[in-house]
């Protein structure tokens, strides 16, 4: 794997402060202490003497207790540890984005500092607040400087959480994760003359070979898709000098789930677009930004992210993955606007912009997944749209799903990892926007709802019965501008979502 498996920032959890060495100030180590707005310390072990200098820091420095709010006091003569105060705002509006924002303060004031870093909780935070908090922390020590020559390490290399909460497993769970998000985020972040199908394929079949027990994985080449009949998908990746691969990764957490034919043992399935780079095809992208179009394959980089978080953590369940990887390039052998190609369920499509794509690649997927897996529960991610950027930003992520089970658990989920979404309409009057005169659906839905249309589109190859969820990640998998880079979401929310329904069973 290209992958460095480094961690960059090593959390480790006590239960009370450490002693505080004379010789600390050697050792580079400081102590946060952690204040709500009503200038209260959340922890209650501190030391008399340690409790004299926060409050003595407040009031030389009118300190508010504002979230993120900081101030520091280097060690005093007796050459105790140096203490930072930082403010948490009201305890009762300590959401998840909250903490996110107190965790990357806290982490970004440090990293150049000190070596090491003991936070003192107390006990005002629930096992889930802390949770978010800690992924929060490791996420913000995320780097990606692999190509350049000059690049600096972190001086801050160690956290200690004093908690007084319980929250071994809590922690050994948010470590999973965040192994699971670098792997999306490294791969994500990844140009796309590293990244493209075949790339993805082995990152895949290396991580079955790190967990043979626990994973199987088989890639489905550019022939045998055409034996399936995966004409859509094909449509996509033959413009392309790169063969596209449809990677399957089957998770056996729970029990052999392909040959048991037990229903209970059905698998749940992820379903990712996997877009190594999206020119636009024919429909040619404007230049400005077009950059941007290595993360179009956020959606099965959040997927193979979750299977390997799945796999640290060995949640006791069943999941089929699927990792729908192309190309989309213009060349002679390009789709051409206007062509009628047959999908694997035998549906004819008109593709009347190839730049919407990965409705392509996720149709013939969608089908590949039920007719062999029969899932519980199947749940798409992809970069889809721009209009899904337009509609909700980067803020929150859009699903789309008609089952109201799937969809309370999924929303369920997404407040108690962190990891916002919205829940968007899927009417059946939206679907005429996809009436082609020629064929069974058209790809493109006009102007109006762009982000619905798509997901109308997606619909069409889901059967009668399944449950079904859609995510558009298109505002969310990565961030533009100065802080370009993939976020790694949603696998915080996918392995939450795993978490409660494994725990459900
Ligand atoms: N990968 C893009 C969607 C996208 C665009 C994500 C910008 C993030 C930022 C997708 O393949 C695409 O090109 N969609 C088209 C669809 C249109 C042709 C109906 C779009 O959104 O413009
Ligand atoms: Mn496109
Ligand atoms: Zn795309």
């Amino acid at each position: 794997m290209t992958q460095n498996a480094k961690q960059n920032l090593k959390l480790t959890l006590a239960k009370q402060l450490p002693k505080m060495a004379t010789n600390s100030n050697k050792n580079k180590q400081s102590l946060v202490v952690l204040v709500d707005d009503k200038k209260t310390i959340l922890a209650s072990e501190l030391l008399t003497e340690q409790v004299e200098r926060v409050n003595k820091i407040m009031s030389a420095t009118n300190f508010k207790g504002k979230l993120t709010e900081s101030v520091s006091c280097l060690g005093l003569a007796e050459g105790s540890m140096p203490l930072q105060v930082v403010g948490v705002g009201a305890l009762d509006k300590l959401t998840a984005t909250n903490l996110q924002k107190l965790a990357k303060a806290i982490y970004q004031n440090n990293q150049k500092q000190v070596n090491g870093l003991v936070v003192a909780l107390g006990d005002v935070l629930t096992s889930e607040q802390f949770s978010q908090f800690a992924l929060a922390l490791l996420n913000a020590s995320y780097r990606f400087d692999k190509y350049k020559s000059d690049s600096q390490p972190a001086l801050l290399k160690k956290v200690v959480l004093v908690s007084e909460l319980n929250v071994k497993a809590e922690l050994a769970f948010v470590k999973a994760v965040h192994t699971g998000q670098n792997l999306t985020r490294n791969l994500a972040n990844e140009p796309g003359n590293v990244c493209y199908p075949q790339h993805m394929a082995e990152q895949a079949l290396a991580l079955a070979k790190a967990y043979p027990d626990l994973l199987k994985v088989t890639v489905i080449n550019q022939t045998k898709m055409a034996k399936l009949g995966m004409n859509c998908f094909l449509s996509v990746s033959k413009g392309s000098d790169r063969e596209g691969k449809l990677v399957i990764l089957e998770y056996y957490g729970q029990s052999k789930f392909k040959k048991s034919g037990n229903k209970a043992d059905a698998p749940i399935a992820l379903v990712g677009k996997g877009v190594t780079f999206d020119t636009g095809g024919i429909s040619l992208k404007p230049g400005a930004g077009m950059d941007e179009m290595k993360f179009d394959m956020g959606g099965s980089a959040s997927v193979i992210g979750t299977v390997k978080a799945l796999c640290e953590s060995r949640l006791p369940i069943n999941v089929v993955s699927a990792l729908a990887c192309a190309e989309n390039m213009p060349s002679a052998r390009a789709t051409r606007p206007g062509d009628v190609v047959t999908a694997m369920n035998g549906k004819t499509v008109e593709i009347l912009n190839t730049d919407a794509e990965g409705r392509l690649v996720l149709c013939d997927t969608l089908c590949y997944v039920q007719k062999n897996y029969k899932p519980k529960a199947i749940i798409d991610v992809a970069t889809l749209t721009g209009a899904c950027v337009i509609a909700l930003g980067s803020v929150r992520s859009a699903v789309y799903s008609k089952d109201e089970d799937l969809l309370f658990a999924l929303e369920n989920a997404s407040e108690q990892a962190g990891d916002a979404i919205w829940h968007m309409p899927l009417d059946d009057e939206y679907q005429s926007q996809l009436d082609s005169p020629v064929a069974d659906i058209q790809n493109i839905g006009g102007r109006e709802a762009g982000s619905v249309t798509a997901a109308c589109f997606l619909s069409r190859f889901v059967e009668e019965g399944q449950a079904w969820a859609h995510l558009d990640i298109a505002g969310t998998a990565w961030n533009s501008g100065k802080n370009k880079g993939a976020t790694g979401r949603p696998v915080p929310l996918f392995m939450q979502y795993l978490k409660n329904m494994a725990e459900q069973k």
